[in-house]
């Protein structure tokens, strides 16, 4: 994601002046940060919170993409707060995505009077990703939970495994080769199914996402989302 973010911000006429990786991490310090404007953060679940922590430390607003470390993301929004900046998390920042987030609540909401359907999530990514489910699946089971009153809960299941618990929504995971990301939310009845599908060609999409994230909180204080992003000038 660091290249393809890269080259989407110097398309945009940005200059990357500084690139961490483990080898150089020290330089995140406020010193080597002086002309950064913005931190955009794409590691690993486990590096994810104290980058973010020690960026904001270094005096930057934050975008981060690093999926799988929602249960301590609170921690980075207290940070933020604390030190009066910017931040902005999103398990997906593709703009067809968060398109597909919203159409996912409005199916949601409208299912919540129809209890004869289930719901199913399954997602596929290649196979060097760390976290299962993704992050944009968690996003979206979120969603179902939020509006649906009978379904309380997600759970990994694996292949060939099924659930028959009303309360809980199955989620597969499944890693092939090459894979950006594929998203599918599915009601079944005993009369008929609703799918919906998003699938990525590229990981650009994310990358300009994060790309038009950074522009957006560059100037601002606060915690924010893509949805902030989007609605900008968008009917969102
Ligand atoms: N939100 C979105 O739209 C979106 C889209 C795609 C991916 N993602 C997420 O973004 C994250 C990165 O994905 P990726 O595909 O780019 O992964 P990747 O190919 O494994 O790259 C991760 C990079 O982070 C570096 N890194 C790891 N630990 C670090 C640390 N402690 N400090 C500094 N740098 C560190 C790695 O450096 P080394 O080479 O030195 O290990 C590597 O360059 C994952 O969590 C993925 O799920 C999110």
């Amino acid at each position: 994601m660091g290249k393809a973010i890269e080259a989407i911000a110097v398309q945009r006429g940005h200059t990357v002046t500084r690139r961490i990786s483990r080898s150089n991490r020290h330089e995140l310090n406020r010193e080597q940060m002086a002309l950064v404007d913005v931190a955009i953060e794409f590691t690993a679940p486990e590096s994810a919170l104290e980058n973010v922590l020690d960026a904001f430390d270094a005096g930057l607003p934050v975008v981060c993409g690093s999926t799988g470390w929602n249960k301590n993301l609170y921690l980075a929004k207290e940070k933020c707060v604390s030190v009066n900046s910017a931040f902005l998390h999103a398990s997906n920042f593709s703009i067809g995505v968060n398109i597909f987030f919203e159409i996912n609540k409005r199916l949601a909401s409208l299912m919540n009077d129809w209890p004869g359907y289930s719901v199913s999530v399954s997602e596929t990514h290649h196979t060097q990703k760390k976290d299962a489910p993704s992050g944009t699946a968690v996003t979206l089971l979120d969603q179902v939970v939020d509006n649906i009153t009978r379904k309380k809960y997600w759970q990994l299941i694996g292949e060939n495994e099924t659930i028959h618990d009303e309360a809980v929504i199955p989620v597969k995971a499944y890693r092939v080769e090459d894979v950006p990301g594929t998203h599918h939310v599915k009601y079944s009845s005993e009369i008929d199914d609703i799918e919906i599908i998003h699938t990525a060609h590229s990981r650009e999409g994310f990358a300009l996402g994060a790309v038009l994230a950074a522009e957006f909180i560059q100037h601002r204080k606060g915690i924010f989302t893509m949805r902030d992003v989007l609605m900008q000038d968008k009917a969102f």
